[in-house]
């Protein structure tokens, strides 16, 4: 099966020694070995929100803060690679074109972000629509996609399965709640729509999760194309 992984920075970094790279290297490796073609892009994290911070402060404006932040997922990027050995490219691809080649080759690209204007979902998205993969999985940092915030409302449900249009309008409403934070921000939800990707939303926390997604097994959301 060929997959692309989005995890989250906060998922992957929450701190620097983070447990989580050696895991997560360890699953995508035991993925590689049952013959699973792997994509991989990673977020900033906390890291990235203190160099926005700093910058801001700074004056920096938003596409100056956009280009922190993706220095950053660069950054962890590195950290999964240097976990990986030499089952990863050796570098974080700048663009998809690159990604893709290193696909080709066999091995497993670790991207960070692209451009500015975006998060790094959007950029996993394009990435699984660029390789035609046959499943995307979001490791965040909430076990699924809810019909509110669960961090704030207790009676929240979570989805066992909705469709890509059905996600937009969830995360468009969660999006206007300042404060809020969406499983997977609008673009990706929005590349969703127009892709027939089949993608997860899972708690990224446990990385023993992705394999249940890939074998059909999992505790997360499943986004099914109409
Ligand atoms: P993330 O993808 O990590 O943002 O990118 P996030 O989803 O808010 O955080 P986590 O990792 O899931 O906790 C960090 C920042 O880097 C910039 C944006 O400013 C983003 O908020 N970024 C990232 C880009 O401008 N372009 C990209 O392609 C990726």
């Amino acid at each position: 099966m060929k997959v692309v992984v989005s995890i989250g920075g906060s998922v992957l970094v929450p701190g620097i020694e983070s447990p989580r790279v050696p895991a997560y290297a360890d699953v995508l490796r035991s993925l590689g070995d049952a013959g699973h073609d792997l994509g991989v892009v990673v977020g900033g994290g906390p890291t990235a929100r203190e160099y926005i911070d700093a910058g801001r402060g700074l004056g920096a404006n938003e596409i100056e803060l956009d280009q922190l932040g993706v220095a950053v997922t660069r950054l962890n990027a590195r950290l999964l690679i240097a976990a990986l050995d030499d089952r990863a490219g050796p570098t974080p691809p700048r663009d998809h074109e690159t990604a893709r080649e290193v696909m080709r080759r066999g091995d497993i690209p670790v991207m960070g972000g692209t451009v500015a204007g975006h998060t790094t979902d959007a950029v996993g998205t394009a990435l699984a629509e660029y390789v035609d993969a046959d499943l995307l999985v979001y490791a965040t940092s909430v076990p699924g996609v809810f019909d509110a915030d669960p961090g704030e409302n207790e009676s929240a449900t979570r989805f066992e399965t909705l469709t890509p249009a059905k996600l937009v309008d969830v995360v468009a409403d969660i999006g206007i709640d300042a404060g809020s934070k969406a499983p997977v921000d609008l673009l990706a939800a929005k590349l969703l729509q127009r892709s027939e990707l089949r993608a997860v939303v899972l708690d990224g926390t446990d990385p023993e999760q992705i394999t249940g997604a890939v074998d059909g097994d999992h505790e997360g959301t499943d986004i099914i194309p109409q």
